[in-house]
């Protein structure tokens, strides 16, 4: 892949105009009030040391960005005012458009919003990776129509995220866990090629067991996606999968432990303290550790050792460590061990799918912008 345009590349900017595109998509939450609050504004401290940029070398600076899945239309529980608040306390003199998904033109990359969006512009900057692997209007469409550059977030997760996949110190380890196996096939593939254990945790975790032909008695299963699992075991790469787990019972009251075979009825919700142990071990002797997807049902105390026993590995661990994908994330901001991570990527399914193929709509927008001549 061919490097991104970077910042350093904009022409004089004293003057100039210059469209940012960020990923808020923050949670926000409703105080008593009625007020709405920013839960986590990790996105938009991201974006400080870009805005700043821009702003110190006499731009103009205007943000867009996404809230929610408003889907093409006003949602008053969906507008930007509490971004464009905080935005205002990190970086004074920035402004920020209302959510670009309040129009249709956004996701479904008309042209013409795209018109309207860069109208005024001289230039543009993604600064989104969250969002890169969109291809909407305002990820994609800017680079056609204006020089156009990546901000130092995308810039730096790109980099991040190319060095895992081009040349990870080894032992390379990956821990990959969550409810849904049929999301993250695609990234466990590509990941098998390249590291030399794969740890799966969390609801996915079943589906490779019945694969395997063990009972899971009434935990996830996703059966189309069992022959895949069966395809990937068969691999020469090591996948690592619980050996006993916590379980809660069909009177939804009964938590029990099992091994490898869990009883009618009994739904796992966490990997089990054998299988925590082995995996920190793993962990321990990695020099890279890429983590996406909690182990279990963390948010409930009962089910949340194994995520818990993986995150203080990962953190205590000497190997450079990669956290991305919200639920891992929040694990780590919730256990206080965010600054024991190398680095935390702002992007859930935007680092898997640059995982999964190297690359991502938004970065080869500005990689193939015929405006490319006009830049440093
Ligand atoms: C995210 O938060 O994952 C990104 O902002 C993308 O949002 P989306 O999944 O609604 O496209
Ligand atoms: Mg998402």
């Amino acid at each position: 892949m061919t490097t991104l345009p970077v910042l350093e590349d904009l022409p004089p900017l004293a003057g100039k105009r210059v469209l940012v595109r960020a990923d808020f998509n923050v949670p926000i939450t409703t105080a008593a009030d009625g007020s709405r609050v920013i839960a986590d504004d990790f996105r938009l401290v991201e974006s400080v040391p870009t805005l700043s940029w821009l702003v110190q070398n006499g731009a103009t600076v205007v943000v867009c960005a996404h809230l929610g899945r408003p889907h093409g239309a006003f949602d008053p529980k969906l507008t930007v005012a509490p971004l464009q608040a905080r935005l205002r306390e990190l970086v004074p003199g920035v402004e920020m458009m209302e959510n670009l998904r309040f129009d249709p033109g956004e996701e479904a990359n008309d042209p013409a919003f795209v018109d309207r969006l860069v109208e005024g512009f001289d230039y543009y900057v993604n600064d989104g990776f969250a969002v890169s692997h969109r291809a909407h209007a305002s990820v994609v469409g800017p680079p056609t129509r204006i020089p156009s550059v990546a901000g130092r977030v995308l810039a730096h997760e790109v980099e991040v995220l190319s060095g895992l996949l081009s040349d990870p110190a080894r032992p390379f380890v990956a821990v990959v866990g969550g409810a849904k196996v049929a999301d993250k096939l695609g990234v466990i593939r590509a990941l098998a090629l390249k590291v030399d254990s794969l740890l799966v945790g969390g609801g996915m975790a079943f589906t490779f067991l019945a694969a395997q032909g063990h009972a899971i008695g009434a935990s996830l299963l996703d059966p189309s996606s069992i022959d895949a699992c069966a395809t990937l075991l068969d691999g020469p790469t090591q996948i690592v999968l619980p050996s006993d787990v916590v379980a809660l019972g069909p009177d939804k009251a009964t938590v029990a432990s099992f091994g490898l075979e869990i009883a009618d009825g009994y739904a796992a919700l966490d990997i089990g303290p054998d299988t925590a142990a082995r995996f920190a071990a793993i962990i321990a002797s990695a020099k890279t550790v890429l983590w996406n997807g909690p182990m279990g049902v963390f948010e409930d105390p009962r089910f949340a050792k194994g995520t818990e026993a993986v995150a203080h590995a990962i953190a205590d661990g000497p190997g450079f460590s990669v956290v991305g994908g919200g639920d891992s994330v929040s694990a780590i901001d919730h256990l206080g061990l965010e600054g024991q991570i190398d680095y935390v990527s702002t992007g859930g399914g935007a680092s898997l799918e640059f995982l999964e193929n190297g690359d991502l709509p938004g970065l080869a927008a500005l990689r193939n912008s015929p405006f490319r001549g006009a830049l440093g």
